[in-house]
């Protein structure tokens, strides 16, 4: 992949704006886990060192546009960042009209999804982002995948774009390690929604040899081989698609394995009374908030015999302490295991965090979304604005 770098330009007295992912998890006004902001902290210094004036862009969860939420603001990031920075860095909540800043000095511009027209790519945002600096620099692979404002829209805009050092370190990181993946090819994918992963697990199947699904997604391929799954979250109307996915796993020689116990509650909270279930005996008032101790087992067997672990999202509500098990034992399963393992996504960076230690894991990834589109072969939209600025350039 060609494109311009950051670390080949000259900075020294430039406006420098750069879009990072710091899309983290906050709760009660602190930041519960930096890993993004940390994996952003080398390109912030780069910048500085190049004796550049840093405009940081972000997101922060999905706010209503043009309805600036205090439950979204960056604050907390910009908080945490002043901390690892050793530096003071400036929240400015109105910055599209324009922001002071001088070299060796850094300010968080706030949450993006604040402004009208950012989520839908709108271009003359973009420009008016844009028009703030004087190099654009795309840093967030986590974002990558979205073609917005402030990540493809202001490359194919600014005077002059380029790829940030995290940005590039994974694409170069993630192109390796999928180029020959050591087989077999193990996937763990977790979340809430089978729709919205779908496609990615469609072709993951083409991919890989197993694929381990967690989470909601999970409660629907339960309840598609014919389990109750009580009140549990799950997708009805993808029952057929969850019977297609097996049957195609099958039909390739892998499987989707369906947990053999589960841990249930009657209702969702940090106090909630866990009980373990064989999978064919969940209550109707129950839902099904983590795997049970025999599927851990099993689980960790599948990922002690793969080549390669891809892993995005947890199997089970981990940010409560009794439904974590599951995601813990995956966690440490992998950590264990001799394979190249990959990771992303902001839970499974929270779970890594809680459950790992660092060395365990091959390669941490800090995109969620944008980590399995790439996974599944899918160009980027930041990504692909960057390389036709490229080819634009040397063409003409
Ligand atoms: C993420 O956490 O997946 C990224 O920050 C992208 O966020 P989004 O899914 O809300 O676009
Ligand atoms: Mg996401």
């Amino acid at each position: 992949m060609t494109y311009l770098r950051m670390e080949n330009l000259d900075l020294a007295g430039k406006r420098v704006m750069i879009r990072e992912d710091l899309n983290v998890p906050v709760a009660g006004g602190k930041v519960t886990s930096d890993a993004r902001i940390r994996a952003a902290l080398p390109t912030i210094r780069l910048a500085l060192n190049k004796g550049a004036a840093v405009l940081l862009l972000s997101h922060l969860g999905r706010p209503v546009e043009g309805e600036p939420d205090p439950q979204f603001s960056l604050r907390p990031v910009a908080d945490r960042l002043s901390e690892l920075l050793g530096i003071p860095v400036r929240l400015e909540a109105d910055w599209l009209d324009g922001v002071e800043v001088a070299s060796g000095q850094v300010v968080l511009c706030e949450n993006v999804r604040f402004n009208p027209g950012e989520k839908k790519n709108d271009e003359a945002l973009a420009r008016r982002m844009a028009g703030l600096c004087d190099v654009f620099v795309m840093d967030a692979f986590g974002t990558a995948h979205r073609a917005q404002a402030s990540t493809e829209g202001i490359v194919r805009t600014a005077r002059l774009a380029c790829a940030g050092p995290l940005l590039s370190r994974e694409l170069d990181a993630l192109q390796k390690a999928l180029n020959h993946p050591e087989q077999p090819l193990l996937a763990i994918v977790g979340g809430s929604k089978v729709s919205t992963k779908l496609t990615v697990l469609d072709t993951l199947l083409d991919k890989v040899d197993e694929l381990i699904v967690g989470g909601g997604i999970a409660n629907t391929f339960i309840a598609a081989v014919g389990h109750p799954v009580g009140r549990s979250l799950f997708e009805p109307d993808l029952l057929p698609e969850a019977q297609r996915l097996i049957r195609k796993a099958h039909d390739a020689g892998g499987s989707i394995p369906i947990p053999v116990d589960v841990v249930v509650a009657e209702s969702f909270s940090n106090d909630a009374v866990p009980l373990v279930r064989m999978v064919d005996q969940v209550q109707p008032g129950e839902m099904i908030l983590d795997i049970g101790p025999r599927t851990i087992v099993e689980y960790s067997e599948i990922i002690a015999g793969a080549g390669t672990i891809l892993w995005n999202g947890p199997v089970g509500v981990f940010e409560f302490e009794a439904f974590s098990a599951g995601t813990r034992g995956v966690a440490e399963a992998i950590g264990r295991s001799g394979a190249f393992s990959i990771a992303g996504g902001g839970d499974t960076l929270a779970a890594i965090d809680a459950f790992c230690e660092p060395d365990d894991i091959s390669y941490i990834s800090t995109g969620g979304g944008a980590f399995l589109e790439f996974v599944e072969g899918k160009t980027l939209p930041a990504v692909q604005a960057l390389q036709d600025l490229y080819q634009h350039s040397v063409s003409s």
